[in-house]
């Protein structure tokens, strides 16, 4: 199968394109190689082994219309990633994000090709899933500044008050995006739907949980937080913790996405037309921020993590995925386990080194 990947020298495309070469598919890579996710540690990604490729952003319809003859489907991933920052930075998210993926869809639909993959994100749920002992499933806005403050750093229930119990968030949660990001991923999602509704194309969105391992961006406002504990590592210094180190999060190692992301492409096309079906995309597994930066301290031979208090407005105390419905439906399950991938992320990949 010829596969379009968008974003395929990213992080995680390019290990996407990496699994879809190893099952016998043919890749090929668009991705405009924006200066946000590259840093100087990681200026430009190696270009992906077999796979074709082309240097141009997915706004540019002319482009992505060349990029699609004889594409059988399309797994886009090309996105501005991160909470970027300042608000300053909505009108490009929005930009690269939802016009880009409008004019994908768009130069799909013209050109035939009916077969999506979509990189969503967990983002899109806000706060995780959480049961009050005696309202049952409840849910927690924004956690106020002065709480944090305090540290008071768990979400109240809000009707009682009392402790709440974090569980895992199921794909039929509702939806409520806190930040521009997640926003931009949400519209990406009802996008596609729309565009399944209107042309007849099937489409699958993986809402991907926090993705770690080798290639990870790092040194720039964008990277995830297993990257800045290890970059702080390696510079001789403790991770810091933010909060107590208790925030829940589900990492699932990048090799396991692109994986998910492999086994969609070849199920897509079997799948009714006219629907997006979302699915997440964890190990189903959580662990704190505290655990992560432990197991990344310890592999490294020290220092030890320092837990902060500092926290940031808008971070999500909890949330963590019910990837049930992909080991279900598409026979997907998660290979590399918590501490084998974080060891191995310690340790810096050849992946790394070569980066
Ligand atoms: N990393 C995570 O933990 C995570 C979690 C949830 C969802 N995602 C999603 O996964 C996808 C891939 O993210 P990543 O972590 O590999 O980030 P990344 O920044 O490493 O990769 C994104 C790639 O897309 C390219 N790109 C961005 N805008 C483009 C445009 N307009 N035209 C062409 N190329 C463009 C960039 O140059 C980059 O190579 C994104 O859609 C992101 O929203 C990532
Ligand atoms: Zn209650």
């Amino acid at each position: 199968m010829r596969v379009l990947v968008t974003g395929g020298a990213g992080f995680i495309g390019s290990q996407i394109v990496t699994a879809l070469t190893a099952r016998g598919h043919d890749p090929v890579v668009l991705d405009a190689l924006l200066p946000a996710s590259r840093s100087a540690a990681r200026p430009r990604p190696p270009l992906p082994p077999g796979g074709a490729w082309i240097h141009a952003d997915v706004r540019h319809p002319a482009a992505v219309a060349d990029a699609l003859r004889g594409v059988d489907a399309v797994c886009h991933q090309a996105a501005m990633v991160g909470l970027g920052t300042d608000f300053s930075d909505a009108p490009d998210y929005v930009s690269c994000n939802d016009q880009g993926t409008a004019v994908l869809l768009a130069a799909m639909a013209e050109a035939g090709v009916a077969d999506l993959v979509l990189a969503g994100s967990m983002v899109v749920y806000g706060e995780g899933r959480y049961d009050c002992a005696r309202h049952g499933r409840v849910r927690p806005g924004p956690r106020a500044a002065a709480d944090l403050a305090a540290g008071r750093f768990e979400p109240p229930c809000p009707t009682c008050g009392d402790a709440l119990v974090p569980g895992l968030v199921g794909e039929d949660a509702p939806v409520d995006p806190r930040n521009v990001y997640a926003t931009t991923k949400l519209a990406q999602e009802h996008l596609a739907a729309a565009w399944a509704r209107s042309t007849g194309g099937r489409a699958v969105a993986l809402r991907y949980h926090n993705v770690y391992g080798p290639g990870m961006p790092r040194d720039t406002p964008y990277a995830g937080v297993a990257a800045f504990f290890r970059s702080a590592l390696e510079r001789g210094e403790a991770p810091r913790v933010f909060e107590d180190g208790g925030q829940r999060r589900d990492f699932v190692h990048v090799r396991d996405v692109a994986e998910a992301n492999a086994v969609a492409l070849e199920a897509v096309h079997g799948r009714a037309p006219g629907v997006l079906t979302a699915y997440n995309t964890g190990s189903g597994t959580p662990h704190t921020v505290g655990e992560t930066a432990a197991a990344l301290a310890a592999a490294h031979g020290g220092p030890e993590p320092v837990v902060t208090g500092e926290f940031r407005l808008g971070d999500v105390r909890h949330i963590t995925a019910d990837s049930a419905r992909l080991r279900a439906e598409l026979g997907w399950k998660p290979r590399v386990g918590f501490d084998e991938g974080m060891a191995e992320f310690a340790a810096g990949g050849p992946e790394d080194a070569a980066c």
